[in-house]
């Protein structure tokens, strides 16, 4: 299952092919980046403002589903700051002295970006809490009753911290970004220009109706439209002239498997489970995730947000239930079924 998981194209999780395809395309500077229009607008007032005074930005929180382009973000705001990035992220940072190598050894204004920042353990954390607020790294020298804790200054710095769940931060961490910024899923004509853009720097020959219809079964997600764009891109060079049309898109995307509303394989197996093994819900994440045989997080960071937007699902405080949009789209009457409760143990 986890192979499966891996293979999946519409995975809004990062992939290691990602990594150089995203570096490629990912736009530098806010004029080049597309969609997100209130968190943009936001952040080039405080930037401006930071310039202004001539102070390192207030740290920032940028929360959303994964793919949103959390990442991206972070560098555009380095390059508008003129500042430099160090990149890292929760679990890389192990113990309290690697937190503190890394911030030793900024300069005035860089960004730090920290990747999953709610991943980063308790005692890292509290180290930051006086990075962040003070600019000041508390150490402790020596041990037993001569042990005493020493101060260091730190160069002004901003924090870039980004996270799947603002829910599972701690409220001091939290409480220690002066900017947080949700990001959401983008809207098809976003996505679609997007699409376009990356279509251009990759020398991709692509029409309006052909970025469309990519865009339209992207889950909202620009990561995904540029998977979808260079799969799509390969099936109109081996099995047309080279260029994604309307027609070429659809048989493309038929043939992974996509459907018309970003949906795949593993999502259908995941509400069909939920409607015939579970008589359509409430069912907990836990349970979900055991019968499909996915890690809960993953279910809950990027299947189920998305499945929740398009309507299939619903969230009850007694667990998910399948919405008669899901029923509809499976032609499976609702009437008569009853809806039991399986409530997480
Ligand atoms: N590539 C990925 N995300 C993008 C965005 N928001 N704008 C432009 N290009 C992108």
């Amino acid at each position: 299952m986890i192979e499966e998981k891996n293979d999946r194209i519409i995975s809004a999780e990062h992939k290691e092919v990602d990594f150089q395809l995203e570096a490629s395309l990912r736009p530098q500077i806010f004029d080049d980046y597309i969609g997100q229009v209130k968190v943009v607008d936001n952040l080039k007032i405080f930037i401006q403002a930071a310039k202004g005074r001539k102070e390192a930005l207030d740290h920032v929180l940028l929360y959303g589903p994964p793919g949103l382009g959390k990442t991206t973000l972070a560098h555009i705001i380095a390059n508008e700051m003129n500042s430099n990035i160090r990149v890292t992220s929760g679990p890389a940072i192990e113990r309290p002295g690697d937190l503190a190598a890394i911030l030793t050894n900024l300069d005035l204004g860089d960004v730090l970006f920290i990747d999953e920042v709610h991943r980063l353990n308790r005692t890292v954390e509290e180290v930051l809490y006086s990075a962040m607020e003070d600019y000041a790294l508390d150490i402790v020298v020596g041990k037993g009753p001569s042990a005493r804790s020493i101060r260091l200054d730190l160069p002004n710095f901003t924090l870039i911290g980004a996270t799947t769940r603002a829910g599972s931060l701690s409220s001091p961490l939290r409480s220690r970004f002066g900017v947080v910024s949700r990001l959401q899923y983008y809207e098809v004509d976003e996505l679609s220009e997007i699409i376009k853009r990356s279509a251009n720097i990759l020398n991709i020959k692509i029409d309006e109706a052909g970025s469309n219809e990519i865009a339209k079964r992207s889950r909202g997600t620009p990561r995904v439209a540029n998977r979808l764009l260079k799969r799509t891109r390969d099936f109109a060079e081996v099995k047309a002239n080279g260029i994604v049309t309307h027609s070429v898109a659809i048989k493309a995307l038929e043939m992974l498997e996509v459907d018309q509303y970003g949906l795949d394989a593993v999502d259908r197996k995941l509400l069909i489970m939920i409607i015939e093994k579970f008589g359509g819900g409430p069912v907990g994440l836990d349970t979900m995730a055991a019968a499909i045989s996915e890690a809960p997080e993953t279910i809950g960071d990027v299947y189920e947000p998305f499945l929740l937007k398009q309507g299939f699902l619903q969230r009850t405080p007694r667990g998910r239930i399948a919405t008669e949009f899901a029923y509809k789209y499976f032609n499976i009457p609702i009437d008569g079924l009853q809806q039991k409760s399986f409530l997480e143990e």
